[in-house]
């Protein structure tokens, strides 16, 4: 098939802590996938919504079992991408760093800072070196979609924000939560890095919904943030969520040539190694 020639969509949903599955799928199944890079977090579960092709992924693996260290970052774009997903929405539980976005509210992120330190990052290396531009790491075409989805079912949403990634899996100090906040994030969350990074190289078209359950730790009003707190809220943010899935994915359709953000042709001029003599 040429570049140019249009393509069926297949629409990637990562589901973050409290999405494990989504509703309304017809001709759902379960199906494991495998990758060189080892196992994904659990069976990808593929089936159609308004004859749209989507493959789910729970993040953490049904019933929660891995963290956000643990996750193979690399296995789980992989199966994606070998299940012939084109773009990936991210749905993530996340901690607010700002006093306008309280918990229950839902940001379409378009920045991201990585702090994190122990997860592999990237598909290349040994051999086969490449560079990839994250200077604009959310791709515009999908946060548009989610905007407008979002707000046509009225759901508390702000576009733009960045999101702190880090290691966790202990939550922030407050001297950590009042520097992210000075550097002007908006959330932080453990798990949309490298998983932006390996969507890039993986050239599938990438953004997240953040969704706040809690004030981090910086508030003085608010206590601590602890797993209840954040369990609690997220439980109501998933309901939300599975809404916001169920109305974008329709949306996302139709056949195009190309994404015009550029996120499907990422590798175009990133490969640095000379091709073998
Ligand atoms: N996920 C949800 N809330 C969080 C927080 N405050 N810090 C990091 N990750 C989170």
């Amino acid at each position: 098939m040429s570049a140019a020639e249009p393509r069926r969509p297949v629409i990637g949903v990562i589901g973050g802590s409290g999405l494990y599955d989504i509703e309304g799928i017809e001709d759902k199944r379960w199906e494991r996938v495998a990758t060189p890079w080892g196992e994904a977090s659990d069976e990808l579960m593929f089936g159609t919504l308004e004859g749209v092709s989507v493959v789910f992924l729970p993040r953490h693996g049904r019933g929660h079992k891995l963290s956000p260290t643990d996750l193979n970052y690399r296995a789980n774009i992989d199966a994606l991408k070998r299940a012939g997903v084109t773009d990936i929405l991210s749905m993530s539980a996340v901690g607010s760093l700002r006093e306008d976005l309280p918990p229950g509210h839902f940001v379409i992120v378009d920045q991201f800072i990585d702090r994190t330190f122990a997860r592999a990052k990237s598909f290349f290396g040994a051999g086969c070196v490449a560079h990839v531009s994250m200077a604009e790491p959310v791709c515009a075409r999908l946060g548009d979609a989610l905007e407008r989805s979002a707000r046509a079912l009225d759901l508390p949403v702000t576009r733009g924000g960045t999101y702190l990634a880090m290691e966790g899996p202990q939550f922030s100090t407050k001297a950590e939560s009042h520097l992210y906040r000075a550097w002007g994030c908006s959330v932080i969350g453990m798990t949309n890095m490298p998983e932006a990074k390996l969507a890039r190289e993986a050239e599938l078209c990438y953004a997240t919904v953040a969704m706040v359950t809690d004030y981090d730790c910086w508030h003085e009003d608010h206590e601590a943030v602890t797993v209840e707190q954040v369990v609690k809220v997220l439980l109501g943010n998933a309901d939300r969520a599975r809404a916001l899935v169920r109305a974008v994915v329709p949306s996302l359709g139709a056949a195009r040539p190309a994404c015009a953000a550029g996120c499907d042709h990422a590798l175009d001029h990133a490969l640095i190694t000379a091709p073998a003599a």
